[in-house]
């Protein structure tokens, strides 16, 4: 019967071609050795497969859509080239079974590229750190300038997000790297196989455990794709932050004119669109997550064809994921930081009236009461348009008594050199940040 276009995966999972071949050599060479098949039989069909591989390669192998997917393909290609024995291959497996094992040898590799694309990105956000160590910005919430706060810290702050991505990755991989061969069409199969043989071959680390949740399950490709999804969030809120920084209106960073483009018509122009690129491919991601969850939920056990597509929301997010970690690894890297502008951002705006009140607190105030002093100070100094530092003593002295000559040397570098407590942004507290995340990096 030939395939209907509608039920056709060959355009995509020709992709897994590399993985099907590896899967389907192991599987030969344990069906030799465990005399289900003969030895030359084996022989031919791991040449044959070899063979197959290159013409892929090169560009030659005669694809056949109609022939619906991958493993159909090769199967046929092989009969084509070796006769008889091709068809010994399929002996002990199904498609079911097989399938598994070409996407879980993928996600393994993807999984690998995640993590090491992580790592050149945190790096990256490490020298931005180390390179400004001192340089002062406001720190935001709610998108007002709230305390001053180093650079450093700011940029760890997302090397931590990222540390946790690269974490997770490497958690799932446990749960990745089972070998299914073995579990058949569902209830396992009717010959002496030997599934440790075919796991310690393709490099898995186990084999899993029950035949029919092994062919029904993709949690694996779920928790991936959740995996990539929260990387791709932390990366969009970064994406977020340097449309704004990158603005006239902030003018905290410049990128790099690779990472830029100019507007067709308004020359002034230098759109972050990598940056805005990146924010928006963060919805594909998702979209693939839920994707997947919704062809999930309602399949009784064990294999149904819904399972198919999984793939194609699993290519994509490996390929979004990848490049979008390239890139801001490049978009980093070249950015250029405007110190003075962040510096001068932090001492004209009233980023120390914490400090301020923390001041009053020192001379007996209690907290509450000097919030309030200094809430009315605020509005004095801003209504007139006067940073803290322009502010007279006398004009200090009508919302407290207790202000000094002293409160000058409430400093934006004052107040970031106060909050020496553990994860605080004073210079020691960063060092020490700096040189755990140094060290995170080495372990791996
Ligand atoms: N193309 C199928 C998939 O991706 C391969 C397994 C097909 N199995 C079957 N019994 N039709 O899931």
């Amino acid at each position: 019967m030939p395939t209907d276009p509608y039920t056709t995966s060959l355009h995509y999972d020709r992709r897994l071609y590399k993985q099907d071949i590896a899967g389907s050599i192991a599987h030969a060479r344990m069906l030799a050795r465990q005399g289900i098949i003969s030895p030359q039989d084996a022989e031919a069909i791991i040449h044959g497969l070899e063979d197959i591989q290159d013409e892929i390669e090169d560009g030659l192998f005669p694809w056949k859509p109609e022939l619906e997917d991958l493993h159909m393909n090769i199967e046929a290609r092989l009969y084509e080239k070796i006769g008889e024995a091709a068809g010994r291959l399929h002996t002990a497996r199904s498609r079911n079974d097989q399938v598994n094992v070409d996407v879980r040898l993928y996600t393994k590799e993807a999984i690998a590229g995640a993590i090491q694309r992580i790592r050149r990105l945190q790096e990256a956000l490490l020298k931005v750190a180390q390179d400004n160590l001192e340089t002062i910005v406001p720190g935001y919430t709610h998108m007002q300038r709230a305390q001053p706060v180093l650079l450093s810290h700011h940029y760890l702050a997302y090397f931590h997000m990222l540390q946790r991505d690269r974490e997770r990755f490497q958690e799932c991989l446990r749960r990745v790297d089972v070998l299914p061969l073995g579990s058949g069409a569902l209830a396992g199969v009717p010959y002496p196989i030997d599934r440790k043989f075919v796991a310690a071959e393709l490099g898995f680390s186990r084999i899993s455990d029950n035949s029919m949740d092994t062919v029904a399950d993709r949690d694996f490709i779920a928790e991936y794709l959740a995996n990539a999804a929260l990387c791709m969030a932390h990366l969009s809120r970064l994406a977020e932050e340097i449309v704004l920084w990158s603005s006239a209106e902030f003018d905290f960073l410049s990128l790099d004119d690779k990472y830029v483009t100019g507007s067709s018509i308004m020359p002034q122009k230098r759109n972050p669109d990598f940056a805005e690129l990146a924010r928006g491919k963060t919805g594909r991601v998702y979209g693939h997550l839920i994707g997947l969850l919704t062809v999930l939920k309602g399949l009784p056990l064990t294999y149904n064809r819904d399972l198919q597509e999984d793939k194609e929301g699993l290519f994509d997010t490996v390929d979004t994921l990848h490049a979008t970690l390239d890139v801001f690894a490049g978009m980093i890297a070249t950015a250029q930081f405007n110190k003075e502008r962040m510096r001068q951002a932090a001492e004209e705006s009233y980023v120390l009236a914490t400090d301020l009140a923390d001041y009053l607190v020192a001379r007996g105030v209690p907290f509450r009461e000097a919030h309030a002093f200094m809430a009315r100070l605020v509005a004095y100094a801003s209504t007139r348009r006067k940073p803290f530092r322009d502010l007279t003593l006398a004009e200090y002295h009508r919302f407290s008594s207790k202000f000094g000559q002293d409160v000058y040397q409430v400093t934006v570098e004052a107040s970031v050199a106060a909050r020496d407590v553990p994860g605080g942004t004073a210079l020691p507290q960063v060092k020490k940040q700096l040189e755990q995340a140094q060290a995170l990096l080495q372990q791996g």
